[in-house]
């Protein structure tokens, strides 16, 4: 009878990554079950990734939707906890640090299945950050852990994880957007929305910290109002973070600092407004990446980040909303300081095949 392997997507930032390593293991013969937790559920928060991605229809939907952390991960466990019983896989794949991926490699871990954690290995330090959590616990109960950095492999041996158990084997975001290049060229979001190359901005916010507290939201608005913004901002709101705006009454203030609200994007087109974009402001963790690989100039909206190489590669400088500096005081340090970008180990478009490679050297065994 042919093993089979569970590869777990529930949120925005999964999708793109479980493309390529289907393909890849797909590639092997190896029989994939796509599991859709439904943590996110709009159509553009993720079927329209599936459509453009060339993602099958997951095999099965959770349905779980929205919640608190506690019901959102316990409703999660507890329906996939059936859907293992029925299925019964030899293995269970889990993406990043989302809410679906702890709850799922848990449950898998106890059931007795393999659980191998793409993504490992990331750490901001900051246990505020509810991906912090979900990142570290994943981490001590996968049987594999294939990392993007260094970095990552660092942190995990830090944290007494054995050895054999890691493989730096490249960033597989990373294999998506180098595939999706051609789609990404062709769309016309840019000069639908009435912009050119490099006379707009980009802002993406959606951490809690960032837009749960309306001060906190008011103070980085009103940073886009300084002079160096003359541009337009383009700003795609994740939708907890347009509720919050509509409730704190922030709807004027984005107007006036010049800021667009837009609906979420779907791939291609984010990824064309980020790629003509002049700079991006974001507090997104895998947009950080993005930027760093296609060499467009990164100010992450955050004390801390668990992606220390795009510092490192010259894209992404840390901005901090303490109220020390402004933005403004950012944008000018980032164009004097030297920015000598370079391209970051492995994050080659083959990430997929590596991981594909060693799951079915584990899989034959
Ligand atoms: C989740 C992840 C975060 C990731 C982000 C990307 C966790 C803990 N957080 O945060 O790491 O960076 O996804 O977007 O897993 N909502 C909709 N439509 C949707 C999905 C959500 O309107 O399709 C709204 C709901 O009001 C929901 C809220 O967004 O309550 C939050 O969604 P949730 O999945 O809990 O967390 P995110 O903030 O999206």
């Amino acid at each position: 009878m042919q093993r089979k392997i569970i590869l777990v997507a529930g949120a925005r930032p999964n999708f793109m990554k479980l493309a390529p390593v289907y393909t890849s293991l797909r590639d092997k013969d190896i029989e994939c079950i796509i599991v859709h937790t439904g943590q996110h559920y709009d159509y553009e928060m993720s079927q329209i990734f599936f459509d453009e991605l060339g993602i099958p229809e997951p095999d099965v939907n959770l349905g779980v939707g929205s919640g608190s952390h506690a019901s959102q991960t316990a409703e999660i466990m507890v329906r996939f906890e059936e859907i293992c019983s029925e299925i019964d896989p030899w293995m269970v794949v889990v993406f990043g640090d989302v809410n679906s991926t702890i709850a799922c490699a848990l449950v898998a871990r106890k059931s007795g299945i393999l659980v191998s954690h793409i993504e490992a290995g990331l750490r901001s330090g900051d246990m505020e950050m509810p991906e912090e959590i979900n990142r570290i616990l994943t981490d001590h109960i996968s049987n594999f852990l294939f990392t993007t950095s260094r970095f990552a492999n660092q942190n995990l041996l830090n944290e007494g994880l054995d050895e054999g158990k890691i493989f730096f084997v490249g960033n597989v975001m990373i294999d998506t957007l180098n595939n999706q290049l051609h789609s990404i060229n062709n769309s016309p979001i840019v000069e639908n929305l009435g912009l050119s190359t490099r006379n707009y901005d980009v802002l993406t916010l959606h951490r809690p910290s960032n837009v749960d507290d309306s001060i906190s939201l008011e103070q980085i608005i009103s940073n886009f109002s300084q002079s160096v913004f003359d541009n337009k901002i383009v700003f795609p709101a994740h939708p907890r973070t347009k509720i919050k705006i509509e409730k704190a009454g922030l709807m004027d203030s984005l107007h006036n600092s010049g800021i667009e609200i837009i609906p979420p994007q779907g791939y291609h087109d984010f990824l064309s407004l980020i790629q003509n974009s002049r700079s991006v402001w974001t507090d997104s963790g895998g947009i950080q990446e993005e930027t760093s690989w296609l060499g467009i100039p990164c100010f992450t909206i955050r004390e801390n980040t668990e992606r220390p190489e795009t510092i490192e590669v010259g894209t992404n400088i840390l901005v901090s909303t303490s109220g020390e500096k402004s933005f403004e005081d950012y944008f000018k340090e980032y164009y004097q300081s030297k920015n000598n970008h370079t391209e970051i180990e492995l994050w080659d478009g083959r990430a997929s095949d590596r991981i594909a490679e060693i799951i079915f050297e584990i899989y034959g065994n």
